[in-house]
């Protein structure tokens, strides 16, 4: 998929299908958050991810909306160290981009989860000490799935729920 089109046809995916990600698209998301470049190339970030149904169901208990981790097919978490500079939230927001990025190239829509217990979430995800976690990706193939290519990229951007472009950039 082009690139421009993968971008502006991402949207947060609500509703997962019962369907699991190949374990070698599964592979290709976590590449593409690890080749992310981060300020100094200090790669701050570790992920784990899991499609562990338990597992999952107990995420769902950490963050603000559990049913988007009910319902996904795959958890995956960005963490970063409890000390870590400021940059490394940026960092970390380039990794999870790319995967999400990523996964949408293929079909796979994906969401981030905030957690309202980062202690608990840590728990399930077994993290080292010294590691929180910063962001929660719920991932899986949408219920309603959408085709990028029925659209121009245009449209795609006309129809995204976000302030007009005036707003927003201020050329000088
Ligand atoms: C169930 C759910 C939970 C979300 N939780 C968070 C969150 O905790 N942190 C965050 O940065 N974005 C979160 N988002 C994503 C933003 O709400 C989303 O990027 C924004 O509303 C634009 O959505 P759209 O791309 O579908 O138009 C969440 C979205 C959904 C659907």
């Amino acid at each position: 998929m082009d690139a421009f089109l993968a971008i502006v046809s991402r949207r947060e995916i609500r509703d997962y299908a019962e369907r699991p990600v190949p374990a070698e698209v599964q592979r290709r998301m976590l590449e593409a958050g690890r080749v992310a470049g981060s300020s100094r190339n200090r790669q701050p970030w570790r992920f784990v991810a899991t499609d562990d149904r338990e597992r999952l169901d107990a995420l769902a208990e950490t963050v603000f909306e559990p049913a988007n981790l009910r319902g996904c097919a795959l958890a995956i978490a960005v963490a970063l160290p409890a000390d870590a500079r400021p940059t490394a939230s940026f960092d970390a927001g380039r990794a999870a981009q790319n995967i999400m990025l990523a996964a949408w190239s293929e079909g796979v829509g994906s969401c981030p989860n905030g957690m309202t217990d980062r202690e608990r979430a840590a728990a399930v995800l077994e993290l080292a000490d010294g590691l929180a976690p910063m962001i929660l990706l719920s991932l899986g193939y949408p219920a309603r799935p959408r085709d990028p290519a029925a659209r121009p990229a245009q449209e795609w951007v006309e129809r995204a729920d976000r302030l007009p472009y005036d707003e927003v950039v201020r050329r000088l």
